[in-house]
């Protein structure tokens, strides 16, 4: 048995940034996780293993597409699936070896096992058990399932099994229209594949600003992925390794049938907390199945406290990696906070889409007055030089103070561009900050510059 002042449940970026900040706070802490390397879901098969993969095939897209337009010329580039599954692999090793790194550095003892919780201030792994002053559970998030659909990771596919094909689909169904459905789907629509994404809603991307999700459908289409929009997944059978997904239109509740060599299911995500004991430790749940938190991450139960995917609040990485942030600093006895509105929201697809702070159907909703400020990427030097015309940056601002109030992107580099709102509206800036504050030229950043411009006189480009 060994003691700690801080013992943290699940290794990913909630889980190792609790565990690095409050070992470089002067705690003494340990680490606990099952899986073979560090990093949770998200380098190990999440967003850094997705991002390796849009990063590939956006590559050879631009070799098919815009390379003889610039004069480049020569044999065209086919993709060598076993070597990009390697590449992909490689992104990974690099990426966890760095956390297992940055343990050693900061002394961080790696626990390595699942953990379960028999008592408060007790973490049990295997036969050993260990105690704490402080616990985090950080054990994130699994595929929710869907009735009907049964996961085999072979056909019937979760994200997981889709960064891990062995041979690329000729035709794939991808249930739902959100963040993983969409970055998965132009995977393999780059990669050659008859991509068709059956999404419930009449829309893509729930709650995110409406022209941009009706913007992203268009250009989504214009790059050969299908949408059957409005529509509800009854099922999903396998037969000698194909798949057909039954579906009902909810317009007029017909039945339909469409097959295919693989089916992604991107219904959604739920908390993962099996085999932690929270039942028999009583800790209380939200109605949702989240573990639910005060407003510093303490759970119902004594030196147990929960952050990232398993409580309330958007299911991001960063919003993870803030939580642990905050919540090590609250341990070492300082004051922390994170304010889940100024999260933003990313989708790395081609274009990026990002998107921060209110919509303009909420503002609707909640009758505020504001103003809008929006302007395309025709209107910017760089994104024409590099075919990233399409898409545009809208800001959104109070009517009366002009202070920013949200920012909506979608075209080139938008998740990085989005920061820069971030920061404004972390400091309470108005639309004319932004636009007073000089940009160079020529960057795809002018676009928030004229966007700020365009909540107030007008901008130069438009
Ligand atoms: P999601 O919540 O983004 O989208 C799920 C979609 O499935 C919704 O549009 C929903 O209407 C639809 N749906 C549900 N049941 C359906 C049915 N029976 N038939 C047809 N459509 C149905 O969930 P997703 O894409 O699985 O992502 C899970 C989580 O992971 C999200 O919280 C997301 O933010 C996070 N994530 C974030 C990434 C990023 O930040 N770039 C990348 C990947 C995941």
């Amino acid at each position: 048995m060994a003691q700690f002042d801080l013992i943290v449940i699940g290794a990913g970026p909630g889980g190792y940034v609790c565990a690095i900040r409050a070992a470089q706070l002067g705690l003494k802490v340990a680490c606990v996780e099952g899986r073979e390397t560090l990093g949770g879901t998200c380098l190990n098969v999440g967003c850094i293993p997705s991002k390796a993969l849009l990063h590939a095939t956006h590559m050879l897209h631009e070799a098919k597409e815009n390379f003889e337009k610039m004069g480049i010329t020569g044999a065209k580039p086919k993709p060598d699936w076993k070597k990009m599954l390697a590449y992909k692999d490689d992104v990974i090793g690099q990426n966890t070896k760095g956390i297992e790194f940055l343990f050693k550095k900061n002394k961080v003892t790696w626990l390595k096992g699942w953990a379960t919780i028999p008592e408060a201030g007790k973490v049990k792994i295997g036969d050993e058990t260990h105690e704490a002053k402080h616990i985090v559970i950080a054990s994130g998030s699994e595929p929710a399932s869907l009735k009907g659909v049964e996961v085999d990771e072979k056909t019937i596919l979760t994200s997981t099994g889709a960064l891990a094909l062995e041979k690329l689909p000729k035709k794939m169904v991808v249930i739902g229209g959100g963040v993983i459905g969409l970055e998965m789907g132009s995977v393999y629509a780059r990669l050659g594949a008859e991509v068709t994404v059956i999404e419930y809603l009449d829309g893509l991307i729930p709650g995110s600003d409406g022209e941009v999700a009706k913007t992203f459908l268009r250009l989504l289409k214009k790059q050969g992925m299908e949408f059957i929009l409005g529509a509800a997944v009854q099922g999903a059978e396998v037969k000698r390794g194909k798949a057909s997904v039954s579906y009902k239109l909810r317009k007029d509740d017909s039945e339909h049938k469409i097959d295919a060599d693989c089916v992604l299911v991107a219904t959604g995500r739920k908390p993962f907390t099996e085999g932690l004991g929270l039942d028999k430790l009583g800790v209380e749940l939200t109605k949702r199945g989240q573990i639910a938190t005060d407003g510093s991450y303490a759970t119902s139960v004594k030196g147990l406290y929960a952050i990232g995917d398993v409580i309330e609040g958007p299911m991001l990485a960063h919003k993870a990696m803030d939580d642990g942030h905050a919540l090590a600093d609250i341990l070492a006895g300082h004051a922390a906070h994170v304010d889940y509105n100024l999260v933003p929201g990313v989708i790395y697809t081609t274009p990026e889409v990002a998107s921060l702070g209110a919509t303009e159907e909420t503002l609707k909703e909640q009758g505020r007055a504001y103003k809008a400020g929006k302007i395309s990427f025709m209107s910017n030097g760089r994104a024409k030089a590099v075919f990233q015309g399409e898409g545009f940056v809208k800001l959104l601002a109070d009517k009366e103070t002009d202070r920013l109030l949200g920012a909506h992107i979608i075209g080139p580099m938008a998740g990085d561009l989005i920061h820069e709102i971030c920061v404004a509206m972390q400091f309470g800036a108005s639309a004319e900050d932004v636009a007073l504050t000089c940009h160079a030229h020529p960057t795809f950043s002018e676009a928030v510059r004229e966007a700020a411009f365009a909540c107030g006189d007008g901008p130069i480009h438009a």
